[in-house]
């Protein structure tokens, strides 16, 4: 045989593998139906290349360790309390200033499945009994709390807590697949993203690597108790949050890693645009009192994870590899977990990155909020609060 035909056998070897998985160890092995799309993304010219050179996250407290598992939002209640987080075994817990006690649950039907375990990713079985309240936010007339969880839908529990009461759990006949984060406007309507209803939350890595684009931004009207689709055809949309005086609200595109803008009253109301090209994966979006908006990146993207958005059956030959999702997951972020935050103008000006490139304290972020000169980041891959101080 020459060298050529033994390449060529190899090769036919390699794509036969690749075609039947036999022994099911690709990251899409569980996903028969598993499909790659093309992700449109901005020229990496257009990404943004501005560092925080300080790393100045890593000055970051690590609060709480292992007293709380995969907290997503940090949300504090209309007296200035908290904060508030969803975890991993379906609790929102609350933060009131010594200790954490149960405030709410999502899940009508807990049991010791729901019991705690040893780490965020242990929870993932049982999500779909258990709830994964994510994005959470407070009525600050009402003191009500919005409920975003993943398997359930939009909730809502009074200020003294409890089982949360379903709001919506589908749109237009189709059921609410991933429901990530909210927002509410002065009427009480509540903006929320509905991220897929291909993938469920506890495949948000396959999610990641298809691109599909089944999300949707919606909003539930409290008056009719109707929900309604604003934005559909997205590629993982993510966090929600309103603009200071309310004409706008903006919302994060996961797959392409954008920031866009909504408008919600005048000449442009009803249509969106794009507002920022984000440095990375984002998650959830927060206002602060100033009116900007802290964006929470996971990590940035990698130029392997560019070029392979754009060529999805490259994509999908990749992923049909004996290579487990975790090494495909860190290929796209460069090669080890990192967190950033960016803070954009209402304009979509870059105002302020604060990274950990190394991740040393700060791995991955899911959303950040800015109290009192602090910011309060969650991360739904972590056991620990990371609290910086910007002073
Ligand atoms: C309630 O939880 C049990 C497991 O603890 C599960 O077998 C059952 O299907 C759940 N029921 C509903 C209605 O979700």
């Amino acid at each position: 045989m020459t060298p050529t035909g033994i390449l060529a056998g190899l090769f036919l070897v390699l794509a036969l593998y690749c075609g039947i998985d036999p022994w099911k160890q690709s990251a899409i092995s569980g996903f028969p139906d598993f499909k790659s799309y093309k992700v449109e993304m901005p020229p990496w010219s257009l990404i943004p290349k501005e560092k925080d050179e300080e790393n100045l996250l890593q000055r970051s407290e690590i609060k709480f360790l292992n007293q709380i598992q995969g907290p997503e939002s940090m949300a504090f209640d209309p007296l200035g309390r908290g904060p508030y987080t969803g975890v991993a075994d379906g609790r929102v817990l609350f933060y009131d200033g010594q200790k954490w006690t149960d405030f709410a649950y999502t899940s009508s039907n807990r049991s010791e499945i729901c019991n705690p375990q040893p780490s965020p990713l242990s929870y993932l079985k049982n999500e779909h009994i258990c709830g994964r309240p994510l994005g959470l936010r407070f009525d600050k007339k009402t003191g009500d709390l919005y409920i975003a969880d993943a398997y359930f839908g939009l909730m809502k529990v009074g200020p003294e807590g409890g089982l949360a009461t379903l709001l919506a759990n589908e749109a237009e006949g189709i059921p609410l697949g991933f429901t990530n984060d909210l927002d509410i406007d002065d009427e009480g309507n509540i903006y929320f993203t509905d991220s897929s209803t291909t993938y469920q939350r506890r495949n948000f890595m396959q999610l990641v690597f298809s691109g599909e684009n089944s999300g949707r931004v919606l909003k539930y009207s409290p008056a009719t108790k109707e929900t309604t689709v604003l934005v559909r055809n997205l590629q993982f949309p993510n966090g929600v949050s309103l603009s200071k005086d309310g004409s706008f609200f903006v919302f994060c595109e996961g797959s392409i890693g954008r920031l866009r803008k909504y408008w919600l009253k005048g000449e442009k109301s009803g249509t969106s645009e794009v507002l920022a090209i984000i440095p990375g994966f984002p998650d959830n979006v927060r206002t602060n009192e100033e009116g900007n908006f802290w964006v929470a990146v996971h990590c940035r993207r990698s130029f392997y994870a560019h070029i392979n958005s754009q060529y999805p059956k490259l994509r999908t030959f990749l992923l049909k590899l004996p290579i487990p999702a975790k090494i495909h997951f860190l290929l796209q972020i460069g090669g080890w977990p990192h967190g950033l935050v960016v803070k954009y103008s209402p304009e979509g000006k870059l105002l302020q990155i604060l990274e950990d490139s190394q991740g040393k304290v700060v791995k991955a972020i899911s959303e950040v909020e800015e109290k009192d000169g602090k910011l309060w980041m969650g991360s739904v891959l972590m056991p620990f609060v990371m609290v910086y101080n910007l002073a």
